[in-house]
């Protein structure tokens, strides 16, 4: 089918949607996320996706559960890391592991803890929809911004 748009535009167009920025961890690395979404209160549920032609998304959720890291304004090194294709990036960051084996990065907005609730295969994407077991809430930053592929902060 011809679209009377083409991909760069449509880029474009994805791209004026401001988001926040996250890291996705599980048990051995991680990457950044932006496509986030609160899914829903009862049960407590969110939605994001994995790029599965970029990560290997079997590996990432092995243990069938993830942590969202939120990011402040201060980490966008942070993010560009989890952004790059580094074969060992928890070495690189501050983190601790919870009693699951999950990597929880240090000095973020906060963080979910997560059990894997479904899984959707669309195209070259997995929606991934993860149970909040678990949570933790930095008062004290401000949230990193994504727009128009660059970071930007509240002002
Ligand atoms: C701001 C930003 C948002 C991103 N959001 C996503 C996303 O929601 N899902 C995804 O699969 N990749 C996303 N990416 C791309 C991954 O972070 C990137 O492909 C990363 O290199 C994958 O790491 P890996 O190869 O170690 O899995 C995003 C990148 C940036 C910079």
């Amino acid at each position: 089918m011809t679209e009377i748009f083409d991909k760069d535009t449509l880029k474009k167009s994805f791209g004026s949607f401001a988001t926040g920025v996250c890291v996705a961890t599980s048990h051995s690395g991680g990457f950044t996320v932006n496509s986030f979404s609160s899914l829903s209160l009862e049960p407590p549920l969110m939605i994001f996706n994995i790029y599965k032609t970029e990560t290997d998304h079997i590996s990432f959720l092995s243990l069938n559960r993830f942590i969202i890291n939120f990011l402040a304004s201060d980490q966008q090194d942070v993010s560009n890391l989890f952004a790059s294709k580094d074969t060992d990036k928890l070495s690189k960051v501050s983190h601790y592991k919870n009693e699951k084996d999950m990597a929880i990065l240090y000095d973020t907005l906060g963080h979910l803890e997560l059990s894997v609730y479904q899984q959707i295969d669309i195209a070259d994407h997995v929606l991934v929809i993860g149970k909040v077991e678990d949570l933790s809430i930095n008062n004290e930053k401000e949230p990193l911004i994504y727009f128009k592929s660059k970071y930007r902060e509240i002002k």
